[in-house]
């Protein structure tokens, strides 16, 4: 099941262009072995989804609908059952059931005082008023011991009662993965995500900063991966943030390299560098087990529904590859591959790197690729230069790069293999392409 994160240091670089256009292809390429499980297209753009539409697709309910369902409902539930977790254990402390070191209610204590009672709905519910009383004491409460100065509220709580809320409640808490799957006839693909902003509210900017809430986002997204083949994921610029613990699912990182001047390239190289940098550290701190938070709840949970040895394979040997867009002339790739190794060089990291950076592809600037006009921003299939570019990255994802160069490779070589799809010399592609140009 390849995730494939398309993936670039700035807005503007041609992440969702790619990212269509790569999907695309590689629903042509399984052709015969296609169903409607195969390739799925997932916007990850919480803040400006587009793809919705740019492909004039609309979901059944987008993920706006889901942060409304996961925040009213699932997050509510989960709430519930964690107080109710806490009040079975204090209860029985006072009953005398289970003594001061008890392990679970040590547990309970701390969920006690660290639970964020922020996004909780306490009106919402018959018990609420109680259970803003029973927070409001956190402050009061130090220890095992001081659990016996909630008893007054404690026994205002009945626990049967409880229960039947929790029952209540628990019914439609839960997001139905299929509501959210837009599969494109049309196209033979499914589309996730969009087509409202869901950061431009500022009740979900404050969950999203909720490592619960975040954590019920993630599962859901994962779960919705899980179903398909081959996911394409448009990765928000800067999307080391708040999803930065999905990308450690994903097996493959392609970077887009800007090649539309020495500014944009220089900044590509200093990006794919942070970044590999970044999974390295996880990388490192899982198997050391230093995770911590979040990021630890979530590989928690990936080792639990993929098995360690699956979790330890893509965390360590992540693929990382590149594709140049906006290219004008090969030389420019020439020389920003000199750039990369010498950067690389310059940090000691080019033995370590140079056969796991992978030449997956190039895409020339083009005029045909124009976002302006909607329906022109799938231009696979519509110019068989350019297509033939998005096949040679789709062929490289269907094939794990195994027929890749890396930056070990001699320019000519890579130069060579990314034009091996093209019509004609390199050369004259490019002056074909160049005066196309508008
Ligand atoms: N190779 C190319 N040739 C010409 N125009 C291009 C090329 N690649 C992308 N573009 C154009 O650049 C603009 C930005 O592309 P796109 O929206 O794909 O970028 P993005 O990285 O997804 O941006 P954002 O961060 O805002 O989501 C679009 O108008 C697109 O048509
Ligand atoms: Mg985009």
């Amino acid at each position: 099941m390849p995730v494939v994160s398309i993936i670039g240091p700035k807005g503007g670089i041609g992440k969702t262009t790619l990212s269509i256009n790569t999907t695309a292809a590689l629903t042509r390429m399984l052709g015969d072995s296609l169903d409607q499980n195969s390739v799925c297209l997932f916007d990850l753009d919480l803040r400006l989804p587009t793809i919705s539409s740019i492909l004039e697709s609309h979901p059944r309910k987008t993920f706006y609908d889901l942060f409304e369902i996961l925040a009213n409902k699932t997050y509510q539930v989960d709430f519930l059952h964690s107080i109710y977790r806490i009040l079975t254990l204090f209860k029985a402390y006072l009953g005398k059931e289970i003594d001061g070191k008890n392990v679970q209610l040590q547990k309970s204590l701390a969920l006690y005082k660290n639970l964020n009672t922020e996004l909780f709905h306490f009106t919402e519910f018959d018990v609420g008023n109680l259970l803003q009383e029973l927070f409001l004491e956190r402050g009061q409460i130090h220890s095992v011991k001081e659990i016996k100065n909630l008893k007054p509220i404690l026994k205002k709580i009945d626990l049967d009662q409880f229960k039947e809320t929790l029952k209540k409640h628990e019914n439609n808490s839960r997001p139905l993965a299929d509501e959210f799957i837009n599969y494109i006839e049309e196209y033979k693909f499914s589309l996730l995500g969009g087509e409202v902003p869901i950061l431009g509210k500022k009740n979900h900017r404050k969950r999203i900063n909720e490592p619960a809430f975040l954590l019920l986002f993630l599962e859901f997204v994962n779960e919705l991966i899980d179903r398909f083949k081959y996911v394409v994921l448009d990765t928000p610029a800067g999307g080391v943030n708040h999803l930065s613990s999905l990308m450690n699912s994903i097996d493959q990182v392609l970077f887009i390299f800007d090649m539309s001047n020495s500014i944009a390239v220089n900044g590509s190289i200093d990006a794919l560098h942070s970044f590999i940098d970044y999974y390295e550290d996880f990388s490192r701190d899982f198997e050391e087990g230093r995770l911590t938070g979040l990021d630890k709840a979530y590989v928690n949970r990936m080792v639990a529904s993929r098995g360690e040895e699956a979790v330890t394979e893509i965390l360590k040997n992540k693929k990382f590859g590149i594709i140049f867009n906006r290219c004008q002339s090969p030389k420019e790739i020439s020389n920003c591959l000199d750039q990369l190794r010498e950067y690389l060089e310059t940090l000691d990291r080019f033995e370590e790197y140079k056969d796991r950076i992978h030449m997956v592809g190039m895409v020339p600037h083009h005029k045909i690729i124009n976002i302006t006009n909607n329906r022109g921003t799938l231009f696979y299939n519509k110019d068989s230069s350019l297509s033939k570019c998005i096949n040679l990255v789709a062929e490289n994802i269907l094939s794990d790069n195994q027929n890749c160069p890396t930056l070990s490779n001699q320019n000519q070589e890579i130069l060579n293999f990314l034009q091996k799809k093209g019509q004609g010399s390199w050369a004259s592609r490019f002056n074909k392409i160049a005066s196309s140009v508008g």
